[in-house]
């Protein structure tokens, strides 16, 4: 199959995999989901299709390897996750799993042989939709579990995903863009500079619940009034700062609201100014719920620190780029990526595809087929150049 027919493949397999959802009528793939087995076994057979030996492991990243004949061959590790947020769009994620698929297609039929063994990983969760902590999937992978993560996932067998500290010589991931800037520069793909850090938390506001009609204004302890005042200092806050799910408790249009939760995800490239931001957020916070009479219980989910790509794996995404008559553009990812849990056990890099308006987290995500062709193209000329390192 020529480049033009592996791209064309890649678009259609992003939309029969985009029809696997746990739920009906949008696409939702969660952790350990029924969804998520099927989805796994979907592209496990396209995995073996490509003549790739597929397994899954403890924490059910999908994993498929290429093994190599050369004697005392390591390991470089490719992949994206298979996991989804609510109503999501179909690229974030399987586009990079079925980029690499598409690239080993592709050097298998030219009959490359590599030095070094090929393994390409489904990951099971960077979104981090059930738990709200991101990279489950990965940190798994690279034995970065925290005693948090195992009390909250059921499945206590997930440690059993750990690999080799030292196996993987580096990890590369393609990844549409999530954002405008390369369309801005109308170029289909760019190389991942860094990736910025994450703070997750969970807060909560204990009022009181009492009758809308009977108790007055000034007298109410309201839970979900607490929440709305900080959301609002979140927008303000300087730095990037989302509240992406309420919930209030008991939640009846006629009874004041008793508690409320929220969840809030704040965001930087320096870990400096994300953390002086949460901490700013808590004292308002605090502050907030002293004047309103409220109790608060503010609980830090889940840090993880903003990572740089590799220098050597970057320059080798952008000779390939250059050879392909393409500017080379270097942009930081503002969005989270397993790469940044890979990039705790090896060296990782990352390159983006434009997708259209920038829109992603939504089902209006899309890219060009042109664009699918360029990054498999890439990819598959950065594993040969790797091979030619060796
Ligand atoms: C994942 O897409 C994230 O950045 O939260
Ligand atoms: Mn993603
Ligand atoms: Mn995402």
């Amino acid at each position: 199959m020529g480049l033009l027919d592996l791209s064309r493949q890649l678009i259609r397999r992003c939309d029969e995999l985009g029809a696997i959802s746990e739920e009906p009528g949008r696409l939702t793939r969660t952790f350990a989901s029924p969804a998520m087995a099927r989805a796994n076994q979907l592209v496990g057979s396209w995995m073996r299709s490509a003549g790739l030996q597929v397994s899954e492991d403890a924490a059910f990243n999908l994993l498929g390897r290429w093994n190599s004949n050369q004697s005392g061959a390591k390991t470089f590790l490719l992949g994206s996750h298979l996991d989804t947020v609510r109503d999501a769009g179909k690229y974030d994620g399987p586009l990079g799993v079925l980029a690499a698929v598409a690239a080993v297609q592709l050097l298998r039929e030219r009959k490359v042989a590599l030095p070094f063994h090929l393994e390409i990983a489904g990951f099971s969760d960077e979104e981090g939709v059930r738990y709200q902590t991101a990279y489950l999937g990965s940190r798994a992978l690279a034995g970065k579990l925290t005693a948090a993560d195992l009390a909250r996932v059921q499945e206590k067998q997930i440690v059993g995903a750990r690999r080799r500290p030292g196996e993987f010589t580096g990890y590369a991931e393609v990844h549409i863009e999530q954002g405008p800037v390369l369309e801005k520069h109308g170029l289909p793909v760019g190389v991942v500079t860094a990736i910025a850090g994450q703070s997750r938390l969970a807060v909560e506001f204990h009022g009181v619940a009492g009758h809308a009609g009977t108790v007055p204004m000034k007298l109410r302890r309201d839970a979900l009034a607490g929440a709305a005042e900080l959301i609002l200092a979140a927008e303000g806050c300087g730095v990037l700062a989302t509240v992406g799910k309420v919930e209030v408790d008991p939640g009846a249009s006629n009874v004041i609201p008793g508690k409320s939760s929220v969840t809030l995800d704040v965001r930087d490239q320096a870990d400096s100014r994300r953390l002086a931001a949460v901490r700013s957020l808590k004292i308002k916070a605090q502050a907030i719920a002293r004047r309103r009479g409220l109790k608060i219980v503010w609980r830090v989910v889940q840090q993880t620190t903003a990572v740089r790509c590799d220098h050597a794996l970057m320059r080798i995404f952008s000779h390939c780029i250059a050879k392909r008559g393409l500017r080379v553009m270097r942009l930081p990812s503002g969005a989270g990526h397993d790469a940044a849990a890979l990039s705790t056990i090896c060296p990782v890099a990352m390159l983006f595809v434009r997708c259209k308006g920038g829109i992603s987290h939504h089902p209006a995500e899309a890219v060009k087929t042109a664009d699918a062709q360029t990054a498999i193209a890439v990819l598959a000329d950065f594993i040969r150049t790797l091979g030619k390192a060796e």
